[in-house]
């Protein structure tokens, strides 16, 4: 008794059993994880194994001598009295004919099949069934074995990530447009706002103008983060002085946070550290971070330290503060885009830099303890790879 039989698994495994002699084959037929019956040409069930007992539940008395459609409990079967193989969509039935073609010679014969099936409480249900058919012989008579794989559940779940994805590039595509839209009219109010202040020179509106300003400045950086986000662009590489990005960002977040007393400290091993990289996408990157420290530093009791030290191959540039650090549960999604504590936060700030930084075939890490500050360090090499 040697049989040889194929078949392939929903995650496109090729399975070969090598039926040896009857016991052999019983212990495979009893342990394969997956719905197994032996049924003869009418497509009545006389062997089922341990899987199929479990699938179709204890109360599934009759599975013996039963026909296929019956203990599937198709909803074909269900409406003709005459049970499997009587309905007029039985004709085109994958699991009859996957028999069938598998007593025509091939050894193995399988497709993918949608079958409604009728459940307990006499609901439909639409369910994906995998059917392989396999010519065997029991007990030397022809038999056809069938083993069916219940994928209903990966198709769900590869239905509703392909959703996600797709709402997600539109949500993309939808923030590109918003984004580059608004660009404008910003600018324009910027404009206004310039002017307005040069024209007036009165004090009393300063403070409404440098609200505006401020309030420019954020939007615009929420647009460009967006704009980055979505069509993140590989980066223009140019020798650029890193010191002086650093400081002219320190500046800039400085100006940002006028009203909050916070110590900084840069330290450079080399005032004239020299690398090829994209000067914008770097400001971007540490723009993004020294904001977020300043965001998280206690009002005259802060301190931001921001360090950069480079050898011959690579720079490490960290910036720590002394803020209220970042939980053990956040920790882990803080580079997820959208990811924000914040009331205001648009939580794309540090997806940018790593993308940014990934582009530079860099990496970037976080170190926190809840209350005693974070620190963001960034390595990329110096040399345009
Ligand atoms: N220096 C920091 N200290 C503590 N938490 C931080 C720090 N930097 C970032 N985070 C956390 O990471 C989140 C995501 O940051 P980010 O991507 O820049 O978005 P956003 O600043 O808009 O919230 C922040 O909301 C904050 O919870
Ligand atoms: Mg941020």
């Amino acid at each position: 008794y040697v049989s040889v039989a194929k078949y392939f698994t929903n995650t496109g495994q090729k399975h070969i059993i090598i039926v040896m002699n009857e016991q052999v084959f019983e212990d495979i037929f009893e342990s394969l994880p997956l719905i197994t019956l032996i049924v003869d040409n009418d497509m009545r069930v006389l062997k089922y194994n341990h899987f199929a007992r479990e699938y179709f539940g204890p109360d599934k008395k009759n599975i013996l001598k039963s026909k296929t459609g019956d203990i599937l409990s198709c909803l074909n079967s269900k409406e003709k009295p005459s049970g499997c193989g009587a309905g007029e969509a039985c004709k085109s039935c994958i699991v009859r004919n996957s028999a069938a073609k598998a007593v025509s010679g091939k050894k193995a014969y399988k497709e993918l099949t949608d079958l409604e099936i009728v459940d307990q409480d006499n609901n439909i249900k639409h369910t994906k069934m995998v059917v392989t058919a396999v010519s065997v012989k029991t007990a030397g008579e022809p038999r056809i074995m069938l083993i069916i794989e219940d994928v209903t559940g990966i198709f769900q779940l590869r239905d509703s990530e392909m959703h996600k994805s797709k709402e997600l590039s539109e949500l993309g595509m939808a923030s590109a447009t918003i984004a580059h839209e608004l660009r404008n009219p910003l600018s324009a109010i910027r404009m206004a706002a310039y002017n307005i202040k040069r024209k007036a020179n009165n004090p009393l509106l300063e403070n409404n103008l440098k609200n505006i300003e401020t309030k420019i400045e954020e939007s615009t950086k929420i647009i460009n983060n967006l704009l980055l986000f979505v069509r993140h662009k590989e980066p223009d590489y140019e020798k650029v002085n890193i010191c002086n990005i650093l400081k002219e960002c320190v500046e800039l977040t400085k100006d940002r946070f006028w009203k909050k007393a916070v110590k900084t400290n840069l330290t450079f091993n080399d005032e004239n550290i020299m690398i090829e990289a994209d000067p914008f996408q770097l400001k971007e990157v540490f723009y993004n971070l020294i904001n977020n420290a300043f965001d998280v530093v206690e009002d005259g009791k802060g301190e931001i330290n921001i360090c950069a030290e480079s050898d011959n191959t690579s720079i490490e540039i960290s910036i720590t503060d002394n803020g209220q650090g970042i939980s053990e549960e956040n920790i882990d999604k803080l580079f997820r885009p959208f990811f924000t504590t914040k009331n205001k936060g648009t939580g794309l700030g540090l997806s940018v830099c790593k993308k940014i930084i990934t582009g530079h075939k860099g990496n970037i890490n976080v170190k926190s303890k809840p209350g005693k500050g974070a620190s963001f360090a960034i390595t990329i090499p110096i040399k345009k790879g």
